[in-house]
């Protein structure tokens, strides 16, 4: 693809960057998560750039920002679950996969040809900001190319897809750190752990809820594909370690929280991670402290486990 001169762009030039959107430009963006990598959703040559800016080798569905409920509502059905949903953690770190609705003019690109569309309400003000000063849909997968880290700052945007988008909007680092939780509706299940806990969601429906848990490849199912992966090689509940990122009392160079608060080491995980890869030597590992599986642990595990995935060449 042709070289772009990237825009570093700050709070003051909302403006522009929805500009940018509206012209069918690329533009990372910050949510609460994690930066997205936003376009104009019902245009499919600025959705196609996206895929293209990121490699992303396959068609994967990428969810579609909103601004509010009353425009989900002009894209997909909400059931009384879904809307119940929405109502009680939106704005927030949840995606909800729902039926499209006829009419509702997104790009097929965004759903990969599927009849349903994955739709979050960010709350990072800036976020909501410009979705509301753009107007439109705007399909965002994270901000990073395909297969690395997530990025939680902008710097992390520039270093992976400089030249590659027409612009980054910085205002810091992303609160919650790791991707949103996405959830189906009809029947009420969880497709992927995320920023919002799963205890959380199930004292909201008042039961257990059931896993359908995909991974981030539809097109190999059942196969644990490397992803979010740093270049060093990863280990998971490790004790010690000559490279070791510690959780809590087992302390490492870096440690995701001394006093063992999921909150806080979900919030350091990617950044960690880049720093522990810029510190491995040739060949090291970076090994792992147990992290527990309650609230947030969920989504850090299932990031690390996917970390750690033997590599595809
Ligand atoms: O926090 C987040 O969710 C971030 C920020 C930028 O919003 N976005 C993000 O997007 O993580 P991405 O593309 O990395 O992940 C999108 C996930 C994929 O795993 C995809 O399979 C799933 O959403 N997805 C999207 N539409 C779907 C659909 N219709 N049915 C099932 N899964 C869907
Ligand atoms: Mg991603």
């Amino acid at each position: 693809m042709a070289s772009l001169q990237t825009l570093s762009l700050g709070p003051a030039d909302l403006a522009k960057a929805s500009k940018l959107l509206q012209d069918g430009g690329l533009v990372a963006f910050p949510t609460e998560t994690v930066y997205g990598l936003g376009a104009d959703a019902r245009n499919g040559t600025a959705v196609a750039a996206i895929y293209a800016a990121k490699g992303r080798p396959s068609f994967n569905p990428l969810i579609v920002h909103v601004a509010s409920l009353e425009q989900a509502e002009t894209l997909a059905h909400f059931d009384d679950d879904a809307r119940a949903l929405a109502q009680a953690f939106w704005p927030g770190p949840l995606s909800l996969v729902l039926p499209l609705k006829d009419g509702h003019g997104l790009s097929s690109l965004v759903t990969a040809g599927l009849d349903t569309v994955a739709i979050r309400m960010p709350a990072q003000k800036l976020a909501r900001d410009l979705l509301l000063a753009a107007g439109c849909p705007v399909a965002a997968p994270s901000a990073n190319p395909s297969g690395q880290i997530s990025p939680t700052k902008a710097a992390h945007v520039l270093s992976g897809l400089s030249g590659r988008i027409d612009a980054v909007l910085d205002d810091g680092p992303c609160e919650v750190g790791v991707e949103s939780t996405i959830v189906a509706t009809n029947p009420v299940r969880l497709l992927r752990p995320g920023g919002l806990p799963v205890e959380a969601l199930e004292a909201a429906i008042g039961h257990p809820l059931p896993q359908d848990l995909n991974p981030d490849t539809p097109n190999a199912p059942g196969q644990l594909t490397s992803h979010y992966a740093p270049n060093a090689r990863v280990a998971l509940n490790q004790r010690e370690g000559a490279l070791m990122l510690g959780f809590g009392a087992i302390d490492g160079q870096l440690n995701l929280s001394q006093s063992g608060d999921l909150h806080e080491a979900a919030a350091n995980l990617f950044a960690m991670l880049r720093q522990m890869d810029a510190l491995a030597d040739d060949g090291q590992t970076i090994n792992v402290a147990p992290i527990p599986m309650t609230g947030l642990g969920l989504a850090i595990n299932d990031r690390l486990t996917r970390a750690a995935a033997p590599r595809s060449g």
